[in-house]
């Protein structure tokens, strides 16, 4: 039985936005305003962020990182050297890791360094290894903020597309008045979320599978597979923060809800195939994430199937294409599938692209475990009918939004033509 579950999209409330399934790296570099640090953890977290420290050595003389451990439930890093001990992640796994790089504080010394492009210790290290949007927080004496040198160094940052956040001008805790305030915690959270949250997807209505299914042989066994539901959950939060109302179509998975997202569980392929025809209608966009089963058992047993000594076979029947029947239900939506292959992913990806009549296709190898299913990060190529764009690896999570951003640009086209014809 399908279940519906949390507020309509429509009830979105923009003034509490989301920053969930977010991984942000927050660096904090030696400065009095260190002492707000836990604060930022915890309000970052609060919104549904997951938070990795990274402090300097001179920020360990301003706060604790046990304080910081504590808050943010993770090991604190310090040394770019201390990593080998196997309990903190290293700058490659951090940068890669990572969604966002947030400085706060960020003294005077460190845009400096960042500037210089130097890996002298681990903070700077993953900034120069990240490929993941970087964010900075300065915090310092006023005269230090508008010194030629620092001035010129947030010029050249900023070219470089490094995101600056503040500072705030008022009392500094040196005694003097002027800019170069860390911005508060809360503002600071505001900023990165207005940073995740684009308009490329105002006003459009998208409808997401996500998850395995499940096909029940007999009351207490299924035909399943490995999928998490992860990609389809971080496509959801993603459309969500672009704008749209999604409505989230889920096998059994044990993730957490995305927030302002109409959640419908459902458990067998054909219940999944009900609950998207009975949305279908109204909606501009359709993603095809779920690993919905191809084939069910024919003629499930209405009681414990009995252990015995010969072989059993299973009759199995093909199950409805969701996907096929979304992109031919002549509702004119934009339908993008996906494909897990493990081998001749562009061959095989394009095909259904083909077959399926979609307007784009997300290809994915799967059976490894570092992508795919069951995997924090994936890689995918991309396919319509006369482009393709490869999505490098990276978490679900930075993936679904750049997938998201793809999808829109193509879905905009595909308006533009269509107006055009
Ligand atoms: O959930 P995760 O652990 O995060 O893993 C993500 C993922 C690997 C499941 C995801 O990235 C992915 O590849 N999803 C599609 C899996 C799949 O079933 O691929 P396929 O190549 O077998 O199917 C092609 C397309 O047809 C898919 O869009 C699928 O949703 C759709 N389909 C398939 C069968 C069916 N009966 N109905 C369908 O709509």
């Amino acid at each position: 039985m399908a279940g519906v579950y949390g507020p309509h999209p429509f009830g979105y409330n923009r003034a509490m936005k989301s920053l969930q399934n977010l991984r942000i790296v927050l660096g904090i570099t030696g400065g009095i305003a260190a002492y707000k640090s836990p604060d930022l953890v915890r309000r970052l977290m609060e919104r549904g962020a997951s938070v990795r420290v990274v402090m300097t050595t001179s920020a360990t003389a301003f706060v604790g990182p046990l304080t910081l451990q504590a808050v943010s439930g993770q090991p604190v890093a310090t040394n770019v050297l201390a990593m080998a001990d196997g309990n903190a992640m290293g700058h490659i796994e951090l940068a890669r890791w990572a969604d966002l790089v947030l400085v706060a504080p960020a003294s005077a010394d460190f845009l400096a360094r960042l500037r210089m492009g130097r890996a002298d210790d681990l903070l700077a290290a993953v900034c120069l290894t990240t490929t993941a949007p970087i964010a900075l927080a300065p915090a310092m004496n006023q005269q230090m903020w508008q010194a030629p040198a620092t001035v010129e160094n947030c010029v050249v940052l900023r070219e470089r597309g490094i995101h600056m956040i503040g500072p705030a001008a008022g009392a500094q805790a040196c005694g003097e008045v002027g800019p170069g305030r860390m911005e508060e915690p809360l503002a600071i959270v505001e900023q990165v979320a207005e940073m995740f949250a684009n308009r490329a997807l105002a006003g459009r209505k998208v409808l997401i599978t996500a998850g395995p299914t499940r096909e029940p042989i007999d009351p207490v066994r299924y035909i399943t597979n490995r999928s998490s539901g992860r990609m389809g959950y971080a496509l959801a939060d993603a459309a969500r923060d672009a704008g749209a109302a999604v409505t989230l179509i889920s096998g059994p998975v044990t993730l957490t809800p995305p927030d302002q997202v109409e959640l419908i569980s459902v458990e067998t392929a054909a219940q999944m195939h009900e609950a998207v025809m009975s949305k279908v209608v109204g909606q501009d966009i359709f993603i095809g994430c779920a690993a919905v089963a191809d084939y069910t058992p024919a003629a499930p047993a209405a009681r414990k199937m009995k252990k015995s000594e010969v072989d059993l076979a299973l009759t199995l029947q093909p199950t409805a294409d969701i996907l096929a029947a979304v992109a031919g239900s002549g509702n004119g939506l934009f339908t993008v599938g996906f494909a897990a292959e493990t081998d001749n992913l562009a061959l095989n990806a394009r095909a259904k692209l083909q077959r399926k009549a979609l307007d784009m296709i997300a290809a994915n190898l799967v059976g490894g475990p570092d992508r795919g299913f069951d995997s924090a990060d994936n890689e995918l190529h991309v396919f319509w009918a006369d482009g393709d764009r490869v999505l490098p690896l990276a978490s679900k999570s930075r993936l679904a939004r750049e997938l998201v951003a793809l999808i829109a640009e193509r879905y905009q086209a595909a308006r533009s033509a269509n107006v055009g014809d």
